[in-house]
């Protein structure tokens, strides 16, 4: 199975034209893959001033224009193709990532902890987090914080997932290696695609890091892209590692869980 994720700056506000962006880089970068996974808020940008500009900006999914181009995507490339976006459902926007199959079936996941300002901006996802069929293997999505929270990627491990497709907007530095953790504790591949360049907007300035990555179920690193600039990897990889739960002889990370004793997660 080839994965690849895309990294570019996406421009604020000029949908079109960050859409053109992502389809032309696909078509020419990511022509073999299987599986597609685009940033967080790629048709948008990032930096909003307010929820009513968050809200004008926002599109079904599907039926707008990025779930339109996702598909066109998957049907052109043959893959599934996994992009956030600002969806909007009836009054609600919510921080979202799309996931389009090549026969233009679809599943939506509704970023789980929002970061700083998007809590002024979106509504607050009431889930679900659920592991998907794509691309021939178990996938899940997380989006950008939600790497913060260990519980989503666990869960989408109990789920079966193999692959996490994690679009993100990363501004804090610790991420990419906190996804190799990720991947190690729970034995699956990730793929982070962040974008880079920056967002300046109403006196305020946003950073992005770049370091889009693939990381592998023993936590080491496939590939990573520099902090800055338009960068395009495709990885092959074996999601059956995944599978492997071993972690000695004697140890299972799902099995040797001990649930009795995590009451007061819950
Ligand atoms: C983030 O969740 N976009 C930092």
């Amino acid at each position: 199975m080839n994965v690849a994720f895309i990294q570019f700056a996406p421009r604020f506000g000029e949908v079109r034209r960050n859409l053109d962006t992502a389809e032309r880089l696909a078509l020419e970068k990511a022509a073999d893959a299987d599986l597609i996974v685009l940033p967080e808020l790629f048709s948008t940008g990032y930096l909003f001033l307010s929820r009513s500009e968050a809200f004008d900006l926002s599109e079904p999914f599907p039926g707008g224009p990025t779930g339109d181009s996702l598909a066109r995507i998957a049907s052109r490339l043959d893959a599934a193709v996994v992009g956030g976006m600002a969806e909007r459902a009836g009054e609600k926007v919510y921080n979202s990532a799309a996931l389009v199959r090549p026969d233009g079936s679809f599943e939506i996941y509704r970023k789980s902890h929002l970061f700083l300002d998007e809590k002024d901006y979106f509504d607050r996802s009431d889930g679900p987090i659920r592991a998907v069929d794509a691309a021939g293997s178990r996938i899940g999505m997380m989006i950008c914080f939600d790497w913060y929270f260990p519980e989503v990627c666990r869960v989408l491990t109990v789920q079966g997932a193999r692959v996490i497709c994690h679009p993100a907007n990363l501004v804090l530095p610790h991420a990419p290696e906190a996804m190799r953790t990720r991947s190690l504790e729970n034995r699956v591949f990730t793929i982070t695609a962040n974008r880079s360049g920056a967002d300046r907007r109403g006196g305020r300035e946003l950073s992005f890091i770049g370091m889009s990555q693939v990381t592998a179920p023993d936590g080491t690193v496939l590939t990573r892209a520099p902090e800055e600039g338009e960068h395009v990897a495709v990885v092959e990889i074996d999601p059956r590692a995944a599978e492997d739960k071993r972690i000695t002889a004697k140890n299972n990370l799902l099995e040797d869980r001990r649930p009795e004793l995590y009451g007061d997660l819950l």
